[in-house]
């Protein structure tokens, strides 16, 4: 009999599709829960089966489902968050499914409650998670170096200095590639670690470091620049809104947070601010040369 497939949904993401890519490293049989397969196997080629469907339909569910017993379980920020991950867990634990790991939302937008609507609809999630009869992970990976410092990393690079709304607000920002690492390694453990997880960088960084650490590698000097954060206009959408308010939380310094999870877990450090930039500066590079 084949080794039952491990589900990934939003493998085509940020996040999913470097989670797929380190199970197939592993030789492990992955299967990508996706409504665009040809996009699906040109990142993955071959290597992976593909479950065409879409979390709100129920019948696509229950096939991508069919012998997995593992998931990962991620979806955007969305007004439809809620019901889309209960409608996969739901479908998990009817086809017998045996473990969940999700990626959940920072846990400063979790904890306390009330404070991002984002947070508040991943709680939702976690707590469905806790009625079914699974073993249950949730990863609340602080912000992810891939998105809001790649994109500090991208103005500056275009002349602009660091705005931020607070710059001595500091983030512990991590790698996505250890929130991949961790994602995998719970999947495959014989237990999970926890019922949440607190993943970080391996320290916190604010702003005005940030600028020093760009104005170094650059040779030239960049300035950090307080900046009132743009309120979500009239009409904005979920995801609009959820941004807005994170913006005032890391202010706020919620994001100001280092845990030793992932070192705990992986027996590494997780990676830097420090080497995230330099990274992105030489491959920047290559490119422009
Ligand atoms: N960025 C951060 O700093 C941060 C921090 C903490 C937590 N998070 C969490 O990370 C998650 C976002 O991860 P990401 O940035 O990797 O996501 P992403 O790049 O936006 O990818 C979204 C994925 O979801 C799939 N998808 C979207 N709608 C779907 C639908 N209706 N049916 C089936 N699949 C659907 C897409 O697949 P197809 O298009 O192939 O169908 C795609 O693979 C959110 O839950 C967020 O709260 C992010």
């Amino acid at each position: 009999m084949s080794p039952a497939p491990i589900l990934v949904t939003g493998a085509t993401g940020r996040l999913g599709r470097l989670v797929v890519e380190r199970l197939i490293a592993l030789e492990q049989p992955v299967r990508v829960f996706t409504r665009r397969p040809e996009t699906a196997r040109k990142l993955f080629g071959k290597a992976v089966q593909i479950a065409l469907g879409e979390f709100a339909d129920g019948t696509s569910l229950e096939a991508a489902l069919r012998g997995a017993e593992r998931l990962l379980l991620l979806s955007p920020i969305s007004a439809t968050l809620v019901a889309d991950q209960i409608a996969v867990a739901n479908a998990a634990a009817a086809s017998g499914a045996r473990r969940i790991v999700k990626i959940s939302g920072s846990d400063w937008t979790i904890d306390p409650p009330g404070s991002s609507i984002s947070g508040d609809a991943h709680a939702a999630v976690e707590r469905h998670l806790g009625k079914l009869p699974l073993e249950r992970v949730c990863l609340r990976p602080n912000a992810w170096m891939q998105v809001s410092l790649a994109n500090t990393i991208r103005q500056v690079l275009s002349g602009n200095p660091v705005f931020a709304a607070n710059p001595d607000a500091g983030v512990g920002y991590i790698d996505a590639r250890d929130i991949a690492d961790v994602a995998v390694h719970q999947l495959l453990a014989d237990q999970v670690a926890g019922e949440t997880l607190n993943l970080t960088g391996p320290h916190v960084a604010t702003p005005r470091q940030i600028a020093g650490l760009l104005s170094a590698a650059l040779g030239r000097p960049v300035a950090a620049i307080g900046k009132t954060p743009a309120a979500a206009a009239p009409g904005a959408d979920f995801e609009q809104r959820a941004v807005a308010q994170f913006a005032t939380l890391i202010a706020a310094g919620r994001a100001a947070v280092a845990t030793g999870v992932v070192q705990s877990l992986l027996h590494r450090s997780p990676r830097s601010v420090e080497a995230f930039i330099s990274e992105h500066l030489v491959s920047e590079a290559a490119l422009a040369g």
